[in-house]
């Protein structure tokens, strides 16, 4: 990933980009972090680049001319496709979906306005987007681009060791991470939880899954709201559970894997909750068809369970007709299959991360969507 920052203060990006993990990552070349001081691209021989404002009023304003020939600078270094982001207070606030989104580019370049901003003509023909780092105003926008780096440089390969990997995040669930201790076993005569000692790992996960419940309902109720229980439902050969767990273990750290490739399960009631998102795997084109979805389908039943399903049986061509039969099958059920992705190569984690994205994105959108009606 390759950051390029626009700033009247490159050093204060370079100190703080070039110390602790993002430093060690841009040391061992996973991430390259750039800056492009825009008073370089003044046309005035005492390098300013800010004027008084049209229509006056208090501050100064940063200039078109600069700013646009730092961004061409900058896409020289960076890549022409690469996204321009304007780092600025008036914009919606940076979460964990958008970081995921971003850490899919192959480069971005962070423009930090000052004082009074930025001439607003020279934001329209370059910005591709605007981010804020949260609803208060700091003195520029290089704070929120070093915010911006540090959360998007977890998600890139190579950036974290295994043991500071970021694939179990909680946040993916809408809950808060559960609470951490390590030794001494009794401290301040505050003893850990035996379950934490058991070496019982289901016990280990439910319990943390619980605290993390009970933590969010604390600090964070507003965010129970979109949390869902996830449950990845495989159908189709053996390999297909192996995707289907792959996926659970991408798209939520609590989530569970149910086999339908066993009959005993199909034939099994299986009722779903409004709070269930439900996502099913299938790599057989046979089992997608009408007649045999039918029966797979026929014991399930949900109340608005919203659903998507990963169709990896490969079958090239047009599967529009069959899709919406598909989704009008489940629709009777009650499930309400929002999407469904044709993927070739199940193998490919990028692939499903970027499904697993998707997913998340339309869900949290969902939720949005509600809280206004
Ligand atoms: N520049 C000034 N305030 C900001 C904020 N809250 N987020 C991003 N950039 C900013």
């Amino acid at each position: 990933m390759k950051f390029c920052v626009l700033t009247l203060f490159p050093d204060m990006i370079r100190q703080a980009a070039g110390t602790s993990i993002l430093g060690r990552a841009a040391s061992n070349g996973y991430i390259e972090v750039n800056t492009i001081n825009i008073r370089d691209f003044s046309a005035n021989k005492h390098n300013r680049v800010d004027d008084y404002p049209y229509g006056g009023g208090a501050g100064m304003v940063i200039e078109a001319e600069p700013v646009f020939r730092a961004v061409e600078a900058a896409k020289r270094k960076t890549g022409e496709n690469a996204k321009v982001i304007y780092m600025t207070p008036q914009a919606k606030v940076l979460d964990q979906t958008k970081v995921e989104e971003l850490a899919m580019e192959d480069g971005l370049i962070l423009l930090c306005g000052h004082y009074e901003g930025i001439d607003d003509r020279v934001l329209q023909e370059v910005v591709d987007d605007y981010i804020s780092i949260g609803d208060y105003v700091l003195t520029g926008g290089e704070l929120g681009a070093l915010v911006l780096m540090d959360a998007v440089s977890r998600f890139v390969p190579g950036v974290l060791s295994n043991d500071e990997s970021s694939q179990f995040e909680s946040l993916q669930d809408n809950l808060l991470e559960y609470p951490h201790y390590t030794r001494p076993e009794i401290w301040h005569d505050k003893k850990v939880d035996s379950v934490l000692l058991s070496g019982d790992h289901k016990k280990i996960n439910a319990w943390r899954y619980e605290q993390s419940v009970i933590r969010t309902k604390e600090r964070r109720p507003d965010l129970l709201k979109n949390s869902y229980n996830v449950k990845v439902v495989s159908f189709g050969s053996e390999s297909c559970l192996e995707t289907a767990q792959k996926y659970c273990g991408i798209i939520s750290r609590y989530g569970t894997v149910m086999d339908y490739n066993r009959n005993k399960l199909i034939k099994q009631k299986k009722i779903f909750a409004k709070k269930d998102l439900v996502v099913f795997v299938c790599d057989s084109a046979e089992k997608l068809k009408e007649e045999n979805l039918s029966e797979i389908t026929f014991k399930m039943s949900g109340n608005n369970t919203p659903a998507f399903l990963i169709d990896i049986s490969s079958e090239d061509g047009e599967n529009t007709g069959r899709n919406e039969k598909i989704m009008g099958l489940f629709k009777e059920k009650g499930i309400e299959l929002i999407r469904i992705y044709e993927i070739n190569d199940p193998a490919d984690e990028k692939i499903l991360g970027e499904t697993a994205l998707d997913v998340r994105s339309v869900m949290n959108e969902r939720a949005k969507r509600c809280r206004y009606e």
